[in-house]
């Protein structure tokens, strides 16, 4: 890949990005600085994901992946995990048909054998409605990396394998449909992966913003592109 350096006249390049993931980190901070119970946040979390998914997609960005709910996050207290829920079923509802019209593709990440009927229902209705769309977002939900590793490698006992590969595995992931993520953006100064796309990351780049997320704009994400376009991926080479 191109190794630019000159800031100054860095346009945001788009087609060098196959796969972009976001760790939408910070709606409880957003909301704790306003005084209003973190499901604030979250709404306004919800606003921001819409926002910023739209621009990559209008950006021609292939592939987008949202950490929406880890399979840690079921530690929370009930009434934020219900707000969580909620939000996501309203999101499905609301949201999702104007993606699917626009050529995108939703597959959710994740365990859903641990949700709401309704909701994991409502998942797959729209990933079955939309799985010839070009385009695909990734959203997860109950995710953990470790625990989709283990059950890709389970999907392979089930099938008799006496030994693996690391294409094997790759294509059990839940996140098969997509090339491996070649940008990672975490908000609100964290500098952590959380379980999020263990397998996946081995060779993305990171980026890191102070933003909590309800405050990130399509302008970070051009940020974060300019900053990418400047890296030098190696592969493990020269
Ligand atoms: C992390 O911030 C964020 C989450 C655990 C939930 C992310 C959810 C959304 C952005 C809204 C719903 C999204 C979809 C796709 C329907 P935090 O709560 O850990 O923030 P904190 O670290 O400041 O407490």
């Amino acid at each position: 890949m191109k190794n630019r350096t000159d800031k100054d006249t860095a346009v945001a390049d788009f087609h060098a990005v196959k796969h972009i993931a976001f760790i939408m980190d910070g709606n409880g901070r957003w909301a704790q600085r306003r005084l209003l119970p973190r499901s604030a946040g979250h709404i306004q979390g919800l606003k921001t994901f819409t926002e910023i998914v739209k621009y990559c997609f209008e950006k021609r960005i292939a592939n987008v992946t949202v950490y929406a709910f880890s399979t840690e996050n079921w530690n929370r207290s009930e009434e934020e995990v219900g707000a969580l829920m909620e939000l996501l079923e309203r999101n499905i509802d609301e949201n999702a048909d104007e993606l699917v019209e626009k050529d995108v593709r939703i597959i959710f990440l994740g365990d859903k054998s641990a949700l709401a009927p309704k909701l994991a229902d409502k998942m797959r209705d729209i990933e079955k409605r939309s799985e010839n769309n070009r385009a695909i977002l990734n959203v997860a939900v109950n995710y953990g990396g470790r625990d989709e590793i283990v059950h890709a490698v389970n999907s392979l006992i089930k099938d008799g394998r006496m030994s693996v590969s690391a294409d094997d595995i790759s294509s059990r992931l839940y996140t098969s449909a997509s090339p491996d993520p070649d940008l990672i953006i975490r908000t609100a100064g964290e500098q952590r992966l959380s379980n999020f796309l263990l397998w996946q990351a081995a060779y993305s780049e990171f980026y890191y913003s102070d933003k909590l997320w309800p405050d990130f704009t399509p302008s970070d994400v051009d940020k974060a592109i300019d900053d990418f376009m400047t890296r030098h991926r190696k592969y493990g080479g020269y």
